[in-house]
């Protein structure tokens, strides 16, 4: 369907849509196919997908419904990033070219079209909808709620289904058993709500390894600017949109058959292996990550000093020479270089990971921040005691 006349051209000007095109009906692997459209000031990236069907290649297939972010259908990758295309505009890319790809992470069954189906299997899987213990009926009346208990939920409810929050996060790319940010922040949501009785069943949920252990705290999940996934969420489950787009048909040549349906042809998206290159929050993960290592071997480096020590005076002394080596030297500069990080990504972590509660209200993160700080600090000079004083 095209636009409507949404107002002046921006002088003659027009901009090339790179678009990802795969039809597995004809072609085995996706395509970047260039459009160019009319870059008019209040045009969407939607806008420019509507006026490629209209007046260019009416085959072009994407999701789209509402055109005002509120149906969360239209969520592509533009130039690499989740985005609802209804809310993107397109004089943000120019002078261009805009890529437009279906959303990273999902299967592709047909041109900018993902395969939702694994998201819409975990979604249901926390729970998402108003458990109690007592049996009320609607007979019965009402669940009231004041408003500060609605507050309490509240920046939780605002979640469209738009999936660009998986779209971002690299777990769920890494690890597809990954429950993901929505079913989290949606468990979360539910769990907050005053008439609400069901947290210790979605706690059986978020307990297992692809529950919130699978949570890495990249973060890349609450920074989409459109998703309100991870901060909010809808309660009611549509049924998803687009309904038999795929199903049945077999699968071409080379095309990979999506497991998650066993029925639609679809290709996986690739994640290279430089991924994590991508992104400065992608490449802080990493090194986080890896600085794991790096405590293990100050582990061992400890345990074996220990061992020196225990074994009497040639025994140390074969260690510090072990330990004065340029090598080792090397080795420990960069592992405490790692350390250092571990540390200082840990602590500013930990009021993500655990929620303190004193007196029933939350404990600021700075707070509990600055309370590993000093402990850290306190523990520090006691061995510093120990060890030059004592
Ligand atoms: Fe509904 Fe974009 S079309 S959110």
């Amino acid at each position: 369907m095209a636009g409507p006349d949404l107002g002046p051209e921006i002088g003659p000007d027009r901009i090339t849509m790179q678009v990802t095109r795969y039809r597995p009906d004809k072609t085995s692997q996706p395509v970047p196919l260039d459009y160019e459209v009319p870059l008019r000031k209040e045009w969407t990236i939607l806008d420019g997908l509507n006026h490629i069907k209209a007046e260019q290649d009416e085959t072009l297939s994407y999701r789209w419904s509402c055109r005002m972010g509120i149906c969360g259908s239209c969520g592509m990758n533009v130039n690499g990033e989740p985005r609802l295309t209804c809310g993107t505009f397109l004089s943000d890319y120019a002078p261009g070219p805009v890529r437009v790809e279906p959303l990273a992470n999902f299967p592709v069954v047909k041109d900018l079209i993902v395969d939702m189906t694994d998201f819409m299997e975990k979604l249901p899987r926390v729970k998402p909808w108003i458990i109690r213990d007592d049996d009320v009926t609607e007979i019965d009346g009402e669940y009231l709620q004041t408003p500060d208990e609605l507050d309490a939920y509240r920046q939780f409810s605002m979640c469209i289904n738009c999936m660009l929050c998986y779209a971002a996060c690299p777990v769920y790319g890494l690890d597809p058993d990954f429950v993901g940010p929505a079913a989290i922040a949606l468990a979360e949501r539910y769990d907050l709500d005053s008439r609400d009785n069901g947290a210790r069943e979605r706690l059986d949920v978020l307990i297992e390894r692809e529950g919130v252990w699978g949570c890495t705290f990249v973060g890349e999940c609450t920074r989409v600017p459109q998703a309100r996934g991870p901060r909010g969420r809808d309660p009611a489950l549509q049924a998803q949109g687009c309904s038999g787009v795929g199903q049945g048909v077999p699968a071409p040549p080379g095309v990979q058959v999506s497991t998650s349906t066993g029925r639609v042809p679809s290709y996986q998206q690739r994640i290279g292996v430089f991924w994590w290159l991508r992104k400065r929050t992608y490449f802080a993960f990493v090194m986080r990550e890896l600085s794991s290592i790096f405590v293990a071997w100050f582990v061992v480096f400890l345990v074996a000093f220990t061992a020196a020590v225990g074994g009497g005076d040639e025994s140390y002394e074969d260690f510090l020479d072990w330990a004065s080596h340029p090598l080792v030297l090397a080795l420990n500069v960069i592992a405490s270089a790692f350390l250092v990080l571990h540390t200082i990504t840990w602590f500013a972590l930990t009021p993500q990971a655990m929620v303190l509660r004193l007196g029933g209200r939350r404990v600021p993160g700075f707070v509990i921040i600055a309370a590993q700080y000093a402990g850290l600090l306190v523990v520090s000079a006691f061995i510093w005691w120990l060890v030059v004083i004592a």
